[in-house]
């Protein structure tokens, strides 16, 4: 029998590459989404590129009834937990939803997974944890910036939870991920991102405006003291950071990792906002209407990441070219279309 994992937030963006990841590495997939910000035709086009349909349960991960009855149904060895809101203009405005909704669920989780035997839960956290930093690249020893919006704060009390939890002797283990920016599809664009709504993310609005759904890209600044004035990231395949969670949870199923730890994943290459849409134009061939505007509040001036430490003892690397993964971001758009 495949050993079970649960993924909450399986029907998302990540959530549902990384089902293809862990079903193509033969873990039998259960996924726990209620549906608030995507659909359930991915589960489909997870079928599509699989060939197995993962079990699929309509549940709100922070309904403790709800989350017993799934692990007590379901007695999977791990957890991957994407379900969370992540808008982070949105949080601002309503942060007790995003407190209520991303803290509760993850309690549920470490209060319950004792009782049902879980071995540990792999977490996805967020670069935002380290803010503007002084020196870059950022490693996991960086320093923890205060947060600057309550989607950044409930990911940097997540982790807080999570290790007091295993410090004061929970029988688990956890992994915790700390993503750049994922972009892309996956290559067969049977599944990639679906905004909801106006695309507050640069890909998605990038694509779109290609499509011509949108007028204008605006380009949120070009005064930041950076090589060409607008803001850099560490834009990620999302396909190479859903690798990287089938390695994390090997390494816990397999009892080879340290009751917690902490990886960067990140490319370690910065790519400023101009920069990314003129590589999208000459790897598509299609022209973006762009226009300068002034800076987003709350934005970080540059950041990317040192993978080395993920590289050295994950074994894992993000290998696409950001060629490939420009064009199946537009792939996925145009099918979309
Ligand atoms: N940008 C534009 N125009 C747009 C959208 C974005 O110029 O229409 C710029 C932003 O100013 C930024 C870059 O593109 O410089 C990337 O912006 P995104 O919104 O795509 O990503 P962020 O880096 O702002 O946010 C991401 C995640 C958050 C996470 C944060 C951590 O979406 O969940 O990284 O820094 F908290």
């Amino acid at each position: 029998m495949n050993t079970k994992i649960l993924v909450t937030g399986g029907a998302g963006y990540i959530g549902s590459h990384t089902t293809v990841e862990l079903q193509n590495a033969g873990y039998e997939v259960i996924i726990a989404d209620n549906l608030s910000n995507s659909r359930i035709e991915v589960i489909d086009g997870i079928e599509r590129i699989t060939g197995i349909r993962p079990v699929f349960e309509q549940i709100d991960c922070s309904d403790e009834h709800m989350v017993r009855e799934v692990l007590d149904k379901h007695r999977v060895k791990g957890i991957i937990h994407f379900a969370a809101s992540k808008a982070v203009g949105e949080s601002v405005q309503k942060p007790l939803m995003y407190y209520r909704n991303n803290i509760d669920s993850l309690l549920n989780f470490l209060e319950v997974m004792p009782v049902y035997g879980v071995k540990g839960l792999v977490f996805s956290s967020s670069c935002t944890v380290y803010g503007q930093p002084d020196v870059l690249p950022v490693t996991e020893q960086s320093p923890i910036r205060p947060a600057t919006s309550p989607y950044g704060n409930t990911k940097q009390i997540d982790e807080e939870i999570i290790r007091d939890a295993i410090h004061a002797g929970h029988p688990y283990k956890s992994i915790i991920l700390r993503y750049f920016n994922p972009i892309g599809a996956h290559p067969s664009a049977e599944i990639g991102e679906l905004p909801i709504g106006i695309p507050q993310n640069l890909v998605p609005f990038l694509t779109q405006t290609a499509a011509g759904i949108r007028d204008k890209l605006a380009v949120f600044g070009n005064d930041y003291n950076t090589p060409d004035g607008s803001c850099i990231r560490d834009y990620i395949n999302v396909v190479d950071l859903s690798r990287a969670h089938v390695v994390a949870m090997n390494r816990i199923i397999n009892s080879q990792s340290e009751p917690i730890e902490y990886y960067n994943l990140g490319t370690g290459k910065g790519l400023s906002v101009l920069q990314l849409i003129s590589l999208f134009e000459k790897a598509t061939g299609v022209k973006v209407p762009y226009t300068i505007v002034g800076r987003r509040e709350g934005d970080i001036e540059q950041i990317w990441a040192d993978p080395s430490h993920a590289n050295k003892v994950l074994g894992w690397k993000a290998v696409e070219t950001i060629e490939d993964t420009l064009r199946s971001a537009w792939r996925w758009q145009q099918k979309l279309k």
